[in-house]
């Protein structure tokens, strides 16, 4: 491997992680932002995000001399063979098509700077069509040569995102041009040689596999969900389903864990992103736009499940809900199922209180009239109900016992499925957990979800198109 001069424009989770191992692998990287404090923070070996395991590696990279960090793009770009755009590429609030002026404004600043024979390498989730789009941007703004475009979309999953850049299932890389292919084998060498597969397609191929990749793995996480809701009505165990079919491999067992719902900065954007440009191509995805909706309706399901395990109302009541993050191992509080959960519960007249490990400084800002607590046991203190929201690994390992005697009514939702349900009722729970069986009528149960859904509908701010059954029926071990 030859060390390649590298720019990587954003320092957003995947241009920080992208950044720091192309520098641990012996490649020059400067990372540029526009954001002077963030820059200003990671020159003083201040990681903003939480990420396992990306500290050492900064601090590794930066102290061999391999890695800066800049506001300085122009000067960055001019001396780069690779130029990365990491930027944001957010949903736009008019029509959740991905708004690209980030990912633009970068093309046409760095576009007289690039140096002759260097090459812009799109990392942002872009939809198809973009490189094209970034292509004719440079090519308006220089005279002379071409500037080649390439597509190589990220794969990294926040939480364990080191791992999945260093150990990739695949790298993508789009583009036609044969230089532009050997200067990408050059910098993605280290992980060629130990065996992972380096995938050359054309450009508008790699930026539609990014986009299907996310939009299955969401139809795949909403089957399952979808699949919890059954379970319960049909006296099953959802777990038992992801097994059975996992262990086809065809099928293949991640991504069928049952939960409150997809959510994060990237599935809800780009199933969303994915629908819309189907649509201007004339192309109908009906499969990925009924996951969308499925996903939307059941985050915001969940708080009529919480009403149901407290018999109907929670008015006054006081709902003790662990973990915010959208996922566990992140602070990313992105479109996380916690925050239309919470808002519901509020406006229907709960008390929330709440903790997580690691979410609480962003949660914050999102989610202002909540109590926080650094400790579970404080959090779920005189609670009528504790509802665990994020599989985070420092709450799955709570003192069922201790939690109970605490909570004013030791009733517990597990949206996550972290506890044995025969345990915690064991403990002194009453216990309700997706897609699990056991369900019976409660004769003495007062509520009725099907009356209760238009309200719910009304609340919110997206239509709900629900479909499925929502007779969520009391468990065993509330009868007992
Ligand atoms: C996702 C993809 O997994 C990455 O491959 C992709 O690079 C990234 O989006 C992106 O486009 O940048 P991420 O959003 O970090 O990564 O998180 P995931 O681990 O995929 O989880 C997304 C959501 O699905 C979370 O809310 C999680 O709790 C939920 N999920 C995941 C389930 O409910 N069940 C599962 O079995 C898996």
């Amino acid at each position: 491997m030859q060390s390649a001069a590298i720019t990587v424009i954003g320092t957003g989770y995947v241009g920080l992680v992208a950044g720091a191992c192309f520098a641990d692998w012996g490649h020059q990287v400067i990372c540029v932002d526009h954001d002077a404090g963030r820059i200003a923070g990671l020159n003083h070996g201040r990681v903003p995000i939480y990420e396992p395991g990306l500290d050492k590696i900064l601090a590794r990279a930066t102290r061999s001399g391999n890695l800066s960090f800049s506001t300085d793009t122009i000067g960055a770009v001019k001396s780069s063979q690779a130029v990365f755009i990491a930027v944001g590429t957010p949903p736009r609030k008019s029509d959740g098509e991905a708004d690209l002026s980030f990912v633009h404004q970068c093309a046409s600043d760095i576009a007289t700077a690039l140096r002759p024979g260097a090459l812009v390498v799109t990392k942002s989730t872009v939809p198809v069509g973009t490189g094209d789009v970034i292509e004719r941007i440079l090519r308006q703004a220089r005279q002379d040569d071409a500037i080649p475009v390439v597509s190589n979309p990220e794969f990294l999953r926040e939480g364990s995102a080191i791992g999945d850049f260093c150990e990739p299932d695949r790298v993508v890389i789009g583009t036609e041009d044969e230089a532009a292919r050997a200067v990408l084998r050059n910098i993605y060498q280290p992980i060629a040689l130990r065996g992972h597969r380096i995938l050359f397609t054309r450009r508008r191929s790699a930026e539609l596999i990014k986009y299907a990749s996310n939009a299955f793995l969401a139809a795949k996480i909403t089957f399952i969900n979808e699949m919890a809701d059954l379970c319960e009505m049909a006296d099953a165990d959802v777990g038992d389903i992801a097994l059975g079919m996992g262990l086809d491999r065809r099928i293949g067992p991640h991504f069928l864990h049952a939960g409150p719902g997809y959510g994060g900065s990237c599935f809800p954007k780009d199933t969303l992103a994915l629908v819309r440009t189907a649509q201007e191509y004339g192309v109908s995805l009906r499969l990925v736009e009924e996951t969308v909706q499925a996903n939307t309706a059941r985050k915001r399901r969940m708080a009529q499940r919480v009403r149901h395990i407290l018999d109907g109302s929670v008015e006054n009541k006081r709902i003790a809900i662990l973990g915010l993050t959208f996922k566990a191992d992140t602070d990313d509080m992105r479109d996380s199922p916690s925050i239309p959960l919470i808002e519901l519960l509020q406006r229907s007249g709960a008390v929330v209180h709440a903790h997580d490990p690691e979410g609480m400084e962003q949660a914050r800002r999102i989610l202002p009239n909540v109590t926080y607590h650094d400790d579970p046991y404080d959090c779920a203190r005189g609670a009528d109900a504790i509802v665990f929201l994020t599989d985070w690994e420092a709450l799955k390992h709570l003192d069922l016992a201790r939690l109970a005697a605490v909570m004013r009514h030791p009733v517990m939702l597990d949206l996550r499925r972290i506890y044995d349900p025969e345990e915690a009722a064991r403990q002194g729970f009453v216990i309700e957990t997706v897609g699990r069986s056991g369900l019976e009528p409660h004769p003495l149960s007062t509520f009725q979800p099907s009356y209760l859904l238009p309200d719910i509908a009304a609340q919110t701010r997206l239509p709900i198109a629900v479909t499925s059954n929502l007779n969520i029926q009391p468990t065993k071990e509330r009868l007992a």
